[in-house]
């Protein structure tokens, strides 16, 4: 395996809002790309059931938390396949198999010692889950501002503690583990600190939503020790017969997580696999945060939060990934609002890449019979279209190898801008008149551009792209070598005229 890919497991407090279609999208579209590269690839995301903020959403619901989870999951499933994201494995913390994962790993760091009983007081966070003790707070609330309540009780802890130098080292020696550099610094600093122990348990009488510790049936386990499990259980964590399969995926894991979780990812789940002896995954990557018009983080709390599918609606399914994929330097913050995307849309696809095909298609009709031209590259405008498409291709990958999908796009975009400019300058319906083989070449020219676009843009936004390659007569698989060689279109093959591939949308304000 090359690319095991994952995203966080949403809580199913509430329907998805667009932060969490983001990091859904980004894996999807990262997954495609992998295979394309001809590299054996596996996708996970699902959803996190457990613990106190889902047991209140089920209460406010009126339902028991099962038959909410059960409901809420499908508004997840349901926005990712109208999405054509497509996880290779759904995981669900409420599957038995994975509560028999958690229960085996508690009871092995029980039985080796490191998890230990102790009277507690602490702060806890039901919105994020998460415990702080007096000196964490700012004013009386989380340092991300979020209400706590003072809990007083006897719970069981993992020896967090014991792994730091372990993990402070690991993060040297592998300066990859953790990205961007900004958020490797931020656990560093997290890390500069002596490390408490991590509260693992909740006593039945205050939560019961949980999966049941296995040496102490008064308490359930913590709502993040049983959920970052999940990245492991779904592959075969201690599933006899599984063996090999877990060793295969586990070595190619790379969890795509927002910066609002960095340090449960980057130090509860280092040390809790350092703990249970088991290899840590390859990467790391924290993402920026979608803000609303006035900067903060867009999100169920603050209110305000656009659904996936009423921006589905408005700039088509394609359109959505195409901006969640373009639109944020992956790492940093961005705002998000319809207007961005629709401008975003209209002028990159229904102006850049929509207008090339249907201005070519329409000469081609005009004075070739809608068939693709003769190969010839004789003009010093086609030589050096072809050469930047093929360094394109090259770029793209690597920008994948780096993380930068906006960046592999916007190489493409570039790309297209360039070719716009070659039509223009070389003006082919002028051409025409006087020399039908010269205007043959640079249509030519740009067909094959499209057909190289499309390809490296069909992880992003396959639907589209399929209807693309079909209308210039492409009826190859679609492969990365494809996109690597000049001349893949069949000389007389038909082009498709057609209705504009991506229509211009129209906002009330023009
Ligand atoms: N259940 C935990 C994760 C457990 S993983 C073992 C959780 N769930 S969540 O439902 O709150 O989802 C948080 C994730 O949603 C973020 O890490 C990020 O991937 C995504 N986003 C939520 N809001 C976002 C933005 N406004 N912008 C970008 N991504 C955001 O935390």
């Amino acid at each position: 395996m090359k690319f095991y890919v994952t995203t966080p497991i949403y809580y199913v407090n509430d329907i998805p809002h667009i932060g969490h279609a983001y990091t859904t999208v980004i894996a999807d579209v990262l997954t495609r790309y992998h295979r394309m590269f001809g590299e054996e690839s596996y996708f996970l995301t699902g959803v996190d059931e457990h613990g106190q903020k889902v047991q209140k959403a089920a209460e406010a619901r009126g339902k028991d938390p099962q038959t909410h989870c059960d409901e809420m999951v499908l508004n997840f499933q349901n926005v990712w396949k109208e999405l054509t994201i497509a996880p290779d494995v759904f995981m669900r913390t409420t599957f038995p198999y994975h509560k028999k994962v958690v229960q085996d790993c508690l009871q092995q760091l029980f039985d080796c010692g490191d998890i230990y009983i102790k009277e507690y007081e602490g702060w806890y966070s039901v919105s994020e889950e998460i415990f702080y003790t007096e000196k964490d707070l700012v004013n009386g609330k989380s340092p991300a501002g979020k209400e706590v309540t003072l809990v007083k009780e006897k719970n069981y802890f993992f020896k967090m503690s014991k792994y730091q130098d372990r993990l402070l080292k690991y993060i040297h020696d592998n300066p990859e583990f953790i990205a961007p550099e900004n958020k490797k610094n931020e656990t560093l600093g997290f890390l500069s600190k002596p490390l408490e122990d991590l509260c693992i348990s909740r006593p039945k009488s205050r939560l019961s939503w949980g999966i049941e510790l296995p040496f102490d049936k008064e308490y359930v386990t913590y709502v993040w020790f049983d959920a970052l499990l999940n990245y492991t259980s779904a592959i075969g964590l201690k599933q006899q017969g599984r063996e090999l399969e877990f060793q295969n995926k586990w070595a190619a894991a790379v969890h795509l997580i927002g910066k609002d979780i960095l340090i449960t990812h980057t130090v509860y789940w280092p040390t809790m696999l350092m703990a249970l002896n088991l290899p840590l995954p390859r990467k790391i990557f924290a993402h920026g945060w979608w803000l609303t018009a006035n900067n903060s983080k867009m999100s169920k709390s603050e209110g305000q939060v656009v659904k996936p599918l009423d921006m589905k609606d408005i700039v088509g399914v394609d359109g959505l990934r195409y901006f969640l994929t373009r639109d944020i330097h992956f790492g940093n913050d961005a705002q998000f609002s319809q207007d961005l995307v629709i401008n975003r849309v209209n002028v990159e696809l229904a102006n850049n890449l929509g207008n090339l095909l249907s201005r070519t298609t329409q000469l081609l009709h005009k004075y070739f019979d809608g068939k693709i031209p003769e190969r010839s590259s004789n003009l010093e405008s086609s030589k050096e279209i072809s050469k930047l498409a093929l360094q394109t291709s090259t770029r793209v990958r690597e920008d994948i190898y780096n993380y930068s999908p906006n960046m592999a796009v916007g190489h493409v975009v570039e790309l297209l801008t360039k070719t716009n400019q070659c039509l223009d300058q070389e003006a082919p319906w002028k051409k025409a008149k006087e020399n039908l083989a010269e205007a043959g070449e640079t249509l030519l020219t740009v067909m094959e551009v499209l057909r190289i676009s499309a390809i490296l843009l069909h992880p992003v936004m396959p639907s589209k792209m399929n209807e693309l390659l079909e209308r210039i007569g492409f009826r190859e698989k679609v492969t990365f070598e494809e996109a690597q060689k000049w001349f893949g279109l069949t000389t007389g093959s038909t082009v498709i005229k057609a209705d504009p591939l991506f229509p211009r949308i129209q906002t009330e304000n023009k």
